[in-house]
């Protein structure tokens, strides 16, 4: 067991998606096996039963169909680049590096903010080709450390629309600046859930909402030609389009039915791009 969690702010999301990934795992048709999520799950001494509440489990589906979306475009670029250097940010407690069947070239560091690090290295462990680093990704430092000979994968999944946008275009030009090509896998939300959550964070009482509201949203894969010209938009994928893979039938048709509304069913999109 590890010592005890109490995290609020950013990095009490990153407990949720772990929560809802352990879900996910426990189904009998699983999105994502994520069984290391629910290991995780019971090795942490957290208050779980702040976020076993009706409606949060609902969310499930959400979040294992994005991971699906990043490990499988992540395999396929692996595939392509069996030595790449593979960057996740804001990795939280996410098993991805351990999910993915890694070509023995791959070298991948795990990045979050110290103490989602320190909480994360009692759970998994650092190994030849796979390394932690605790720091904001808002700070210039680490990157230095990070081997720039190869062409590398940046993975940012929940991470980009809790940065204001200066400091996103400020990460990307850190990261072009540093690396010669690659490609970037990261979601985004629309504006109004951007708002939303702004509007969430400000009047609700924290007994009900107690996360920080975004601050970025992407309206248009091409937002990442915007924040970074060296980037080229590749593609987009919005996480209802994949309702055909949720095993619940009441949310295959709901989420089947999101998807025909635009604006719903640009909530939540995982894009790729390529430098
Ligand atoms: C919604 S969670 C997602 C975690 C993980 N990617 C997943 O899908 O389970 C957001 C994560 O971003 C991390 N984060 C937020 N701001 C950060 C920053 N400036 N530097 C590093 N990590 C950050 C948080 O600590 C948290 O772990």
């Amino acid at each position: 067991m590890t010592g005890k969690v109490d995290f609020t702010g950013v990095q009490s999301t990153m407990l949720v998606t772990l929560y809802l990934r352990a879900l996910d795992s426990r189904e009998q048709d699983s999105i994502l096996g994520d069984h290391a999520a629910a290991e995780a799950v019971g090795r942490i001494d957290y208050d779980w039963a702040k976020l076993a509440q009706p409606g949060m489990a609902s969310n499930r589906f959400l979040v294992a169909l994005r991971a699906k979306q990043f490990d499988d475009w992540a395999a396929d670029f692996l595939r392509r680049n069996p030595d790449a250097t593979v960057l996740q940010l804001g990795c939280g407690l996410d098993s991805r590096a351990f999910r993915l069947d890694l070509p023995s070239g791959v070298r991948w560091f795990d990045v979050d903010l110290p103490d989602v690090i320190e909480l994360r290295r009692e759970l998994y462990p650092e190994s030849e080709g796979y390394r932690t680093i605790g720091a904001s990704v808002t700070d210039p430092a680490w990157l230095a450390e990070i081997p720039a000979d190869q062409p590398v994968l940046i993975i940012a999944e929940g991470l980009l629309m809790y940065l204001p946008t200066s400091e996103v275009e400020a990460l990307l030009r850190r990261l072009t600046d540093h690396f010669r090509t690659g490609e970037l896998i990261f979601d985004g939300v629309a504006l109004w859930v951007v708002r939303m959550t702004q509007w969430c964070a400000r009047r609700l009482p924290k007994r009900i909402y107690d996360y920080p509201g975004y601050l970025t949203a992407t309206q248009e894969g091409r937002d990442v030609e915007r924040w970074n010209p060296k980037f080229r938009f590749l593609a987009a994928v919005p996480i209802f389009s994949l309702h055909a893979k949720v095993p619940n039938p009441t949310f295959r048709a709901l989420y089947r039915a999101a998807n025909r509304w635009r604006a719903v069913r640009y909530w939540l999109r995982v894009f790729r791009a390529e430098f």
